[in-house]
């Protein structure tokens, strides 16, 4: 039995929550060796790492695109690890003032990182700053204004600024232009994922069978940080519920129980569905209206909700919006006609 439909963003989809710490701390791949998946951005980093340390300069800055949880934080510890430097990590939205991020630069020692998350969420005048600093390891200090205006050009160390986004359109191409190496991060695939929840739940010690594995790993939305989550709330049924081992059919009644379906389509997922076909016909519909019937802010519907969605083929994008698939009508087993026109016909009752 599914468990339907909280209002707000279940705890899975969200990017924190409060078991997250622990989680990343002891799951976190450090090293690249350890970081599953992701071949290609894999190899492109570890040549340009070795080709930096050989010739010993800082990294070219680095750009990550991609939906929650799928490695980018994890991808900048990693480089500042193999790297052998620090890593200073801010965000896009904690770097109110030119201030604040010429407090950050200033301080940076040769080769160090700085990573920057939501970094499509920099004010624009905080942006500015970043371009001289990333094209000629200088800051410009501007002292007076108008005719007496005079400016300062303060030398920087070298570093590598690394930039994680869940949307690199908002990015300006001025700052994306500045990205030596930029990458989009992909959903995992089911191989993959089986590979991360297996090192996961050796790492924390859970008794887990291969089919438990499997269940776990091939409803986990194609994300690493979904797959360890639902790995923990398997963990705490099998405990409770099931002698302390994962099993298939453990599984199966654990992630039924958070609401996770055979496709691993949670509450909210199916509802968005759901509200496409049901109140606007299957689509297409604006995605602001969407939000705005679901009572989820847009840009966590764009960034977080749909696109596993689209990836999986249950909704696709037009110019005119969000239209449901045939995918989608099959799998909440609502057939077009027949569902619509009983909807229709109780909109019609209530309304008369
Ligand atoms: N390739 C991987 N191999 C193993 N574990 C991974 C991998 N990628 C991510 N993880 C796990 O998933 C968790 C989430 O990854 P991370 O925090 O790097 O995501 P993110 O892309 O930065 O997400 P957000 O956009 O929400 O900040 C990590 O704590 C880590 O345990
Ligand atoms: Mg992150």
């Amino acid at each position: 039995m599914i468990h339907e439909e909280a209002n707000q963003l279940p705890d899975i989809l969200k990017e924190k929550s409060p078991q997250d710490d622990e989680l990343n701390f002891s799951l976190r791949p450090g090293r690249m060796s350890e970081y599953i998946g992701q071949q290609n951005i894999v190899e492109t980093l570890n040549i340009a790492i070795e080709a930096a340390l050989q010739r010993k300069e800082s990294l070219d800055h680095v750009l990550f695109n991609g939906p929650p949880g799928l490695g980018k934080t994890t991808l900048a510890h990693i480089i500042a690890n193999e790297m052998g430097t620090k890593i200073i990590t801010s965000s896009g939205p904690a770097l109110e003032k030119g201030g604040d991020l010429m407090g950050i630069l200033t301080h940076l020692e040769k080769g160090d990182i700085l990573f920057i998350d939501e970094i499509h969420r920099l004010p624009k005048i905080v942006e500015e700053f970043l371009y001289p600093a990333m094209e000629d390891f200088a800051v410009d200090f501007i002292f007076d204004k108008g005719v007496h205006a005079r400016t300062h050009r303060y030398r920087l160390e070298p570093f590598t600024l690394i930039g994680a986004t869940t949307r690199s359109g908002l990015l300006s191409s001025p700052l994306r232009e500045r990205f030596g190496i930029t990458r989009d991060l992909d959903f995992y695939d089911e191989s993959d994922l089986i590979l991360i929840v297996k090192r996961s739940a050796s790492i924390l010690d859970i008794p887990i069978d291969p089919d438990g594995v499997y269940e776990i790993a091939r409803r986990a939305r194609g994300t690493p940080r979904v797959a360890n989550r639902l790995l923990k709330r398997v963990r705490d049924y099998a405990q409770v519920r099931a002698q302390g081992k994962i099993t298939l059919s453990v599984a199966g009644e654990a992630l039924a129980l958070e609401g996770i379906d055979e496709s691993g389509l949670g509450g909210t997922d199916r509802k968005l569905l759901r509200t496409i076909i049901l109140n606007y016909k299957g689509g297409p519909a604006g995605i602001e209206a969407l939000a705005s019937t679901l009572q989820i802010e847009t840009d966590v519907l764009i960034d977080v909700v749909e696109p596993y969605l689209l990836k999986t083929g249950f909704v696709i994008r037009t110019s005119q919006g969000r239209k449901a698939t045939e995918k989608a009508f099959s799998h909440l087993a609502i057939s077009h006609k027949r569902e619509i026109s009983l909807f229709e016909g109780s909109k019609g009752k209530r309304d008369s």
